[in-house]
């Protein structure tokens, strides 16, 4: 009797222990499925051919192999091109959240229009960062599954100002070509709508007055990012106005850039030229000594912090340890490189500028 009831003690024992085995076992194998469940990350671009924004989109492809490189296929991620048409950009919306994405990352068209973008990601239940093309304030206040990822354009209108008065403090004389005193510059800008262009060219000059510098403006005009463009409105000015410029300001490397086309095919030695994005091809003309310099918003940084806020909020895990502010951005850090290959960072002057 004493035996039998020992074999029955045993036996419930045994099974017991089974049991406990078989559920650590279930949510050991749970876990690992969550962690090894393959995200989808739609990305949505406003046109193919813009050079800072390629720049980004081709880092985001190289670290991506990186990762999967090191971590197997945990995430899929996908392109898609708006032709720089909100309607059009807004289908391809309608396209991932039909196709169950997990997180979307949108570089508007239209940064005023992303209402309409945030309405259907909600409604889907699916995150969105929206990086480089800045939605209104109100707009990312939303809902709490919003964010963006951008540089400070109030930060690289004050460095590009900086440059400038760097320069002067190094090269008076070729900065003040007529000595006169007073700086006669023109001024390329980028889209009208976009925020860095108004932030960027008022924070330039800006910055520059309270450098204590006269300032007179030949002239302005937009380019919309284009270095083509860039090149024909310098064209102009350089047969309206001559050897009076002094300086060209530029929102950014591509109209830089094309500001140096029309000054080499008019054949004269201007360099007085400053951009904003460190493009490669900016950075080489600034090496070259054919700019003063350029701001560099790193987009090797820019692509992490994208990829890395799109994978933790698909993944719902936590946000620690991004540098996210109290309007819902995260800032990419930028420095000014000129053609000396010197370095400033405002973060390194106790950002009393910002
Ligand atoms: C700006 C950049 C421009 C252009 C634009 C597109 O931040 O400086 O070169 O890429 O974004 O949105």
């Amino acid at each position: 009797m004493k035996r039998k009831r020992q074999r029955i003690f045993l036996a419930a024992g045994a099974l017991l222990a089974a049991v406990a085995l078989v559920v650590v076992w279930m949510n050991k194998n749970r876990s690992q499925m969550e962690k090894s469940e393959i995200i989808k990350i739609g990305v949505l671009i406003y046109k193919e051919d813009d050079t800072f924004v390629s720049g980004i989109v081709e880092e985001m492809k190289r670290q991506f192999k990186d990762y999967e490189r090191e971590n197997g296929s945990r995430i899929r991620l996908d392109f898609s091109y708006a032709e720089e048409n909100q309607s059009i950009q807004n289908e391809q919306i309608d396209k991932y959240l039909s196709l169950d994405y997990d997180v979307l990352c949108v570089n508007l068209v239209d940064r005023t229009e992303a209402a309409i973008v945030i309405e259907k990601a909600k409604a889907a239940d699916v995150p969105v960062v929206f990086f480089n093309r800045e939605p209104v304030a109100e707009d990312l206040q939303q809902w709490d599954r919003l964010y963006y990822v951008g540089s400070d354009a109030k930060e690289s209108g004050t460095l590009e100002g900086l440059l400038v008065a760097d320069y002067y403090q190094k090269y008076p004389e070729q900065l003040d070509r007529n000595q006169d005193g007073v700086i006669q510059y023109v001024l390329l800008e980028g889209e009208s709508r976009h925020q860095d262009s108004l932030i960027r060219t008022e924070y330039s000059i800006q910055t520059l007055v309270e450098e204590g510098f006269s300032l007179e403006r030949l002239d302005g005009g937009i380019a919309n990012w284009v270095r083509s463009q860039g090149e024909a409105l310098t064209t102009q000015w350089l047969r309206e106005y001559g050897s009076e410029i002094e300086l060209i300001i530029s929102n950014n490397d591509d109209m830089a850039l094309g500001a140096i086309d029309a000054v080499e095919n008019w054949h004269v030695k201007f360099s007085n030229i400053v951009g904003i994005d460190g493009t490669p091809e900016g950075l080489a003309a600034v090496e070259a000594g054919k700019m003063i310099g350029t701001i560099v918003a790193g987009q090797e940084e820019y692509a992490r912090v994208i990829l890395d806020l799109a994978e933790r909020m698909a993944r719902r895990e936590a946000l620690d340890g991004l540098a996210i502010r109290e309007d819902k951005s995260i800032r990419v850090p930028m420095y000014s490189i000129n053609s000396d290959g010197e370095i400033r960072r405002l973060e390194e002057e106790g950002n009393e500028r910002n």
